[in-house]
């Protein structure tokens, strides 16, 4: 092991993100009431520019009047390119009361765009005396954030998450896809030639080097790595198919862009109870072995070590998190 040990952020269920535009307030109720983990009110993409001043006004009203119960509070403010940030951190922060737990900045290109919003929230945390420190989420959803990932996500002590915007780092990067997230028929392995016998055209997944970049930055940083939109919600096996992929790299949740896409989420990001029972009988097994000096043994015909008991325990953690969330 590092001498050094990434901090990690503090531990909150992030299975499913329900974005919600600022605009739609006849939607914040049934945000409230639906199943997700977390909620982003968005000021950013889903609100037209002329609804700007409005959905900010909305969004800081229904952080102080609804009741959220125990979910993860969060508003996506503006880019640092727009003309509407400022206002975005100043208004919110200045207004919305200390329910919020979180501001999700889009589009973060530099370590540098970390440090000046955490330079604006500090000022404001101080001048009004908020008493609970905002955390961040950065989305990565350009070349540039990419290139810089692991610079921003140890940009600052507020970091919490980082998010895969997979629509606007397709068009950064000029993949040639119109679609939000999910595969592409031209992303494929075609088989070598063998004789006269048909050839096999295996899909891949375009999205798993960006994704699986993401989990090593934030996961090196403490971080939870998040997956972001899956455009079809008419499609459910497609999201499942996507959700579960981001998974098994490392990922923590998905984001629900249609209140029907939150089961999904919490579906596949919560283990099963046969992996759950299975992780528990590996900690006993590596128990075991432990008491009576070995570090290495069979369980099920298959090699369990060390290594094993920290792959259990990621499991076992998750599931009582879960289990905390349903008896509250
Ligand atoms: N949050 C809470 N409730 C939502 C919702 C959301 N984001 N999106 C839809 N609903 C509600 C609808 O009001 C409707 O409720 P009802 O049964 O009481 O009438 C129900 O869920 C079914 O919605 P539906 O009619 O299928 O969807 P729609 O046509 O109203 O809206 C979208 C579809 C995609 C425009 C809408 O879901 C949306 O705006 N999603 C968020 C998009 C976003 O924020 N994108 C930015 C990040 S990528
Ligand atoms: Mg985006």
């Amino acid at each position: 092991m590092s001498f050094t040990t990434p901090t990690p952020a503090p531990a909150r269920l992030n299975r499913s993100e329900l974005a919600v535009p600022g605009s739609r307030i006849e939607l914040f109720e049934k945000a409230a009431k639906s199943k997700a983990d977390a909620i982003f009110l968005d000021l950013e993409d889903a609100v037209a520019p002329s609804d700007k001043e409005q959905a900010r006004k909305n969004i800081i009203e229904a952080i102080n009047d609804i009741d959220w119960g125990d979910k993860v509070l969060s508003v996506r403010i503006n880019g640092l390119d727009t003309h509407y940030m400022y206002r975005d951190v100043v208004d919110v922060l200045e207004q919305a009361g200390d329910r919020l737990d979180l501001i999700m900045i889009p589009k973060v290109g530099t370590a540098a765009d970390v440090y000046a919003l955490d330079m604006m929230a500090t000022q404001i945390e101080t001048a009004k005396g908020r008493k609970k420190r905002i955390g961040f989420e950065l989305i990565i959803e350009t070349a540039l954030g990419m290139q810089n990932i692991h610079e921003i996500a140890a940009g600052s002590p507020r970091n919490e998450s980082l998010h895969f915007g997979v629509a606007d780092y397709a068009a950064s990067t000029k993949a040639m896809t119109t679609g939000i997230g999910g595969p592409n028929p031209h992303y494929g392995v075609l088989t070598d030639k063998d004789g006269d016998n048909p050839r096999d055209y295996h899909w891949g997944d375009m999205w798993h080097y960006a994704i699986a970049r993401m989990v090593v930055a934030a996961r090196a940083n403490g971080l939870r790595p998040i997956d972001g939109p899956f455009g079809d919600f008419s499609d459910p096996d497609g999201y499942r198919a996507q959700a579960a992929r981001a998974m098994v790299l490392g990922c923590e949740g998905k984001w629900a862009i249609h209140p029907s896409q939150i089961t999904l989420a919490n579906e596949v990001y919560s283990p099963s109870d046969a992996e759950v029972t299975k992780a528990k009988r590996i900690l006993e097994a590596m128990a075991k072995a432990q008491s009576e000096g070995a570090g290495a043994v069979a369980l099920d015909g298959r090699l369990i070590d060390i290594a094993s008991i920290k792959q259990a325990e990621v499991m076992v953690r998750q599931a009582e998190a879960i289990a905390a969330r349903d008896a509250g």
